[in-house]
């Protein structure tokens, strides 16, 4: 993989940010785009813009082929039995919602038990939280080590409850923790829980294969995976889709309407209300058509070495004033390094770095009740992904001294 080479197919990192040039380092928020996904969008508005699946002239059936090829591309990406498993959504939040609610209303009674985790990001913990009102849910936490991997012991002790569903991520967003789905599922299966997979920060990083991981539906968001804003993908086996009700109502999703009743399509059509993001979409499988290009094998050695990079420039340089959180770098883990530096505060951090044209994140990253049970109110976050460089964080470390110098005085 070469990076500077691949540094020019994103117009976005040429910026300066007071007087410095930009170090991204913000991904697992969103990742930029190159250039290939930007202009498959425009291309789309520029020649072939319609809405799809209405009309019968040439232009429409032009849109509908797009928006049909980018559901195939997705297809393919997950190593889906069928592209009719893949649903156009949002973005992971809708996808989980779209589940979540799907249940509540046909699999999930009164007093029946959802197995969730303490690292979840809000959108896999709160949906299944407003499924305590109605239809009165129980739901369960699996905790975690202090190595920041998941207690299967206690997923053991939760699923003897015999829960009706398993929703866990694939990879923390805050310690970049990659949870052994398979072996999850594998679990969940024996006791006849449905497996839901939130990818949102693996789809980014990792190959996926659906089948293979055991999960019943998956979950991720274009925006992280180098594809625009506002598209995602819900995908779910095609006999489990097939049951689950609708969330939104509208046109094209329904087969017949009258006064006194409905019906609805087969899905993925019954779960896409309204005129989908058809660009969105385009984008989205041009996306996959890049990260692909690159190859996962390539990444992913690129990404340890600049995990390992940082947590050795971490310890040669605050030695124990600095914390890093989630499992030890030679581990199975992404590249999301979440840290605290001792004695200030990540959003200080977070804003001189600013200062150094260096974007990383700071805050509870959505993830409160993991803050709770590492015991911290807000960390910091550097998510890097294939267009940085070891140098880049080599300056993040150097200005993190200068930050720490500031509060020294
Ligand atoms: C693990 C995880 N799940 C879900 C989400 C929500 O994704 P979106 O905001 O694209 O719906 C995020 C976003 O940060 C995430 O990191």
């Amino acid at each position: 993989m070469n990076v500077e080479s691949l540094r020019n197919d994103f117009p976005l990192l040429t910026r300066t940010f007071h007087g410095k040039p930009l170090i991204y380092l913000d991904s697992a928020a969103t990742s930029q785009k190159p250039t290939a996904v930007i202009e498959a969008e425009s291309e789309f508005y520029e020649q072939k813009n319609a809405n799809p699946h209405r009309g019968v002239y040439a232009l429409s059936e032009e849109a509908t082929e797009a928006y049909e090829g980018a559901r195939a591309r997705v297809g393919r990406f997950l190593k889906a039995a069928s592209p009719d498993e893949v649903v156009f959504v949002r973005g992971t939040t809708e996808a989980i919602n779209t589940v979540a609610f799907g249940l509540g209303r046909s699999v999930l009674a009164k007093g029946d038990r959802v197995v969730s985790t303490v690292m979840e990001h809000h959108s896999n913990i709160v949906p299944w939280h407003m499924l305590r009102a109605a239809p009165g849910i129980h739901l369960d936490f699996v905790g975690i080590g202090d190595d920041g991997r998941l207690q299967l012991d206690e997923l053991d002790r939760l699923l003897a409850l015999k829960p009706k569903v398993v929703a866990v991520t694939f990879v923390s967003n805050v310690l970049g923790t990659v949870n052994p789905v398979r072996e999850i599922a594998d679990r969940a299966h024996e006791v006849g829980a449905l497996v839901v997979v939130d990818a949102a920060q693996a789809a980014p990083h990792r190959p996926i294969d659906v089948g293979a991981l055991g999960a019943d539906f998956l979950a991720f968001s274009g925006h992280k995976t180098l594809g625009p804003t506002g598209i995602g993908v819900l995908w779910g086996r095609s006999e489990l889709l097939e049951k689950l009700p609708p969330s939104e109502g509208g046109g094209e999703m329904i087969r017949e309407v009258h006064l006194d009743r409905v019906s609805y399509r087969e899905p993925p059509g019954r779960f896409e209300a309204g005129t989908p993001n058809v660009a969105g979409a385009i984008g989205l499988s041009v996306a996959l058509d890049y990260l692909e290009g690159v190859g996962f094998e390539g990444l992913a050695a690129h990404e340890k070495k600049l995990t390992r990079r940082a947590y050795d420039r971490a310890m040669e340089r605050f030695s124990d004033r600095i914390t890093m959180f989630g499992p030890r770098p030679n581990g199975d883990r992404e590249a999301v390094l979440s840290f605290a530096l001792r004695g200030v505060h990540p959003h200080d951090i977070a804003s001189l770095l600013d200062a150094e044209g260096i974007a990383i994140r700071s805050g509870h990253h959505c993830a409160q009740p993991l803050m709770e049970r590492l015991g911290v109110p807000a960390l910091s976050r550097a998510s890097p992904y294939l267009y940085n460089t070891v140098d880049e964080i080599d300056r993040l470390f150097e200005a993190l001294a200068g930050v720490e110098k500031v509060f020294a005085r």
